[in-house]
């Protein structure tokens, strides 16, 4: 029996992802400092395959944006297309099955959440488990990374390895990702200012303002990488005072580096005001979403004032000691 014959008779795998944010540490982690993320598990991309209809190849359906094709119509510089081809040649099989894709998404696009690495994530699970080609955390992140450099430029690599993960990381280029262990536990709500915020345009923005005044931007970079070394010791030891108040100055230093807007900061303003221990813009800034970390109690009058001031989804996460490794 070939071995197309036999995927043939198998074909068939779900997989899913979540959403994620950046605590602190974002745009310098592009340049070796490190950042902390977790995963947001309400929001989620989902993958299915199942056995062609048609006989016609492998077909992607995308069904959020209303957009079906064929693996083979689309250029290699498609993301989907990339990472099943990644798949196919890592698990040693050719690209001619038969077989339909169908991805579903409720994390918001464009917005810091990780979006694009969860569809990728998902569509790698699916086909993995379909062609019973078990693949660990490390390669899917390694086979998303190849389709968040279509998607984003430069990436760090930190929203593929949360996202394939599942684990709050502490993240540095290049080295193995670093599950990582809170002390306490943590609320985190997540305000989505409703201005989709490509992060390839401001990780491009800031290259070209790094290779401008590479001096001021280093030094922006350093005093992120030490807040966020000190955020790691907050975090494992339950302390969210400390850990705000760290959040703020990040957000300060995003707002520095010129990737904050009137939205990020109208919101992060609001949730100051209202109670929160700190609050910044996540992900790649300029709209995209702010979070707020808060007590318990105020979590329900922080929740009201972003939404007051003009948030136009809110979500919420937590993490606990359970989260450890
Ligand atoms: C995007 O979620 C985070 C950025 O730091 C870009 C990256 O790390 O690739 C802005």
């Amino acid at each position: 029996m070939t071995k197309s014959n036999s995927i043939s008779k198998r074909v068939y795998g779900r997989g899913s992802a979540p959403g994620k944010i950046i605590l602190l540490g974002e745009h310098a982690v592009v340049y070796g400092r490190p950042a902390i993320a977790v995963p947001v598990s309400d929001v989620r991309a989902h993958a299915t395959v199942q056995p062609g209809r048609h006989g016609t190849g492998i077909v992607i359906h995308a069904l959020d944006i209303g957009r079906h094709y064929l693996l083979d119509a689309v250029p290699p510089t498609d993301p989907i297309a990339c990472v099943i081809r990644e798949v196919l040649a890592h698990c040693g099989l050719p690209s001619h099955l038969d077989i339909d894709i169908t991805i579903t998404s409720d994390i918001p696009i464009a917005s810091g959440m990780g979006s694009g690495a969860a569809v990728a994530t998902a569509v790698v699970r699916a086909l993995a488990t379909a062609l019973a080609c078990p693949l660990d955390d490390a390669m899917v992140s390694e086979i998303v990374y190849k389709s968040e450099t279509l998607l984003h430029g430069t990436p760090s690599g930190i929203d593929n390895t949360v996202v394939a993960y599942e684990r709050p990381i502490w993240f540095v280029r290049g080295r193995p990702p670093a599950p990582f262990s809170v002390g306490g536990t943590f609320h985190l709500l997540i305000a989505d200012t409703g201005v989709p915020s490509p992060t390839r345009t401001t990780v491009g923005d800031v290259r070209m303002a790094w290779e401008r005044d590479t001096e001021r931007y280093e030094a922006l970079f350093d005093a992120i990488g030490e807040l966020v070394q000190a955020a790691r010791s907050a975090l494992q030891q339950g302390d969210a005072l400390h850990l705000g108040t760290l959040m703020q100055r990040n957000h300060t230093l995003l707002r520095e580096m010129g990737v904050s807007a009137e939205a990020n900061d109208r919101l992060v303003e609001a949730a100051l005001e209202a109670g929160a221990y700190g609050a910044k813009l996540s992900g790649g800034g300029r709209g995209g979403n702010v979070i707020a970390l808060v007590a318990e109690e105020q979590r329900a009058p922080v929740a009201h004032a972003l939404e007051a001031a003009g948030a136009v989804r809110l979500l919420s996460t937590t993490l606990t000691p359970e989260d450890a490794p």
